[in-house]
């Protein structure tokens, strides 16, 4: 499959183009999920959009059986481009308002993918002032439009406001798909993420609070940039992104094997939360509790997995670290640039109080030998893209 599509069909008599489109989509090896708002489904039939598009149409945001098998925010991002045609001068205006009443609008809402419009309304709609500013707003964030067209409208009236042909809007959706940004196709990158679990006995470990979401969001950034991407993780409990070569890892020494074998990487970064000690002996049948003495656990220390691989002949040409600490935050991190041979350590505050470990939000500050930046609190996601285009510009130069 070339690329999964999520086209969005509005009310408009130009809807039944769209089961054109879906049929020159599949003919050219898309994917195509359908979503039928409500209007939409005055003018095509489910029936016929489904059959054309060979997947179950999405209609209602409130459905439980929608949401079980695939919940809105998941469909909002399912797709590579979301593609709303016909855009009515009601779609565009929710769009533009950020409202989200419907499954519609809740996924222009939530999608975090590119976005193709094709209007289709009246001209004088069209030319309405709401209108045109809706259509500079969606523009200015990054919305893409192809059409309206001029010509004689179903309305009997004639002007723009004609939804794109088919041919074109298919144009549109290769181009838009083409100018995809992909700064970081043939890295190769690799990132630890999450806890380590550390056994005591067969059912006891010791572990710490590391949710896994940021080594997650970095992972998934760089995936879209174009890197082959090695994700080893410890156990967490999130959805890893599809493209990445997943290892599933339990403790610092599994960690540890696991990054060496995928050695050599162009850039590797080590977002895991390793535990720094394990039991020393691990027993082979539970600890029993005894009246007279309270177990004492012996630790050992396990190896530096970043330190290690920072000073391997296999050595990523860009290392990077993070620190999480709870004082002196930059202090610390530039002592470990230092200690662990590291090209930028990414510095954050993980005290209780700042919601940071587990959380959906980081404020980092990247420690490099030559400054220190610092970023405004992001959500995590955020700030994986943005790290991720600080390395393709890094590596960019290096290979320049
Ligand atoms: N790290 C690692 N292997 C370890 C410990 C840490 O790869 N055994 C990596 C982490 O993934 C992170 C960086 O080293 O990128 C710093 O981790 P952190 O826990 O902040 O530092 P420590 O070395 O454990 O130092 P301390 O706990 O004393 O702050």
């Amino acid at each position: 499959m070339r690329a999964r599509l999520l086209l969005i069909i509005g009310g408009g008599i130009a809807a039944y183009k769209s089961l054109d489109l879906i049929r020159r989509l599949r003919e050219r090896d898309f994917g195509v999920r359908v979503v039928l708002t409500a209007a939409g489904a005055e003018f095509v039939t489910p029936l016929s959009a489904s059959a054309l598009a060979g997947e179950k149409v999405f209609r209602d945001l409130f459905s439980l059986t929608d949401e079980a098998e695939m919940g809105h925010i998941e469909l909002s991002r399912s797709a590579d481009l979301v593609v709303v045609a016909p855009a009515t001068a009601d779609l565009m205006a929710k769009s533009a308002a950020g409202l989200a009443g419907d499954l519609a609008s809740t996924i222009l809402l939530a999608t975090d993918k590119p976005v193709l419009m094709a209007p289709a309304m009246n001209v004088r709609m069209w030319e309405h002032a709401a209108t045109r500013q809706n259509a500079a707003t969606l523009r200015q964030r990054g919305v893409l439009f192809v059409g309206p067209g001029e010509g004689e409208m179903a309305c009997g009236e004639f002007g723009a406001g004609r939804m794109a042909e088919p041919g074109e809007i298919l144009a549109a959706i290769e181009q838009a798909l083409d100018g995809e940004q992909r700064p970081l196709a043939g890295i190769r990158a690799l990132v630890t993420a999450g806890p380590t679990f550390e056994p005591l006995d067969p059912v006891r470990y010791l572990a710490n609070r590391s949710s896994g979401k940021q080594g997650y969001a970095i992972a998934d950034a760089l995936v879209r940039a174009g890197a082959d991407t090695a994700l080893v993780s410890g156990p967490v409990s999130i959805t890893p992104p599809p493209a990445a070569r997943l290892r599933r890892v339990e403790t610092a020494r599994e960690m540890l094997a696991a990054c060496e074998s995928l050695l050599p990487v162009d850039v590797a970064i080590f977002t895991a939360a390793v535990a720094d000690w394990r039991p020393a002996a691990v027993a082979n049948n539970k600890i029993k509790k005894h009246a007279e003495a309270t177990p004492a656990i012996a630790l050992a220390e396990n190896p530096d997995i970043l330190a290690t691989i920072a000073q391997s002949n296999k050595r990523p040409a860009l290392v990077i670290g993070f620190a999480a600490e709870t004082e002196n935050v930059l202090a610390h991190a530039r002592e470990k640039l230092e200690k662990k041979a590291c090209d930028w350590v990414i510095a954050n505050d993980v005290s209780p109080g700042t919601g940071i470990m587990g959380g959906d939000r980081n404020a980092v500050h990247i420690v490099r030998r030559d400054g220190i930046e610092s970023w405004p609190e992001l959500d995590k996601r955020e700030v994986g893209q943005r790290l991720v285009a600080r390395i393709a510009e890094t590596l960019g130069k290096r290979a320049a």
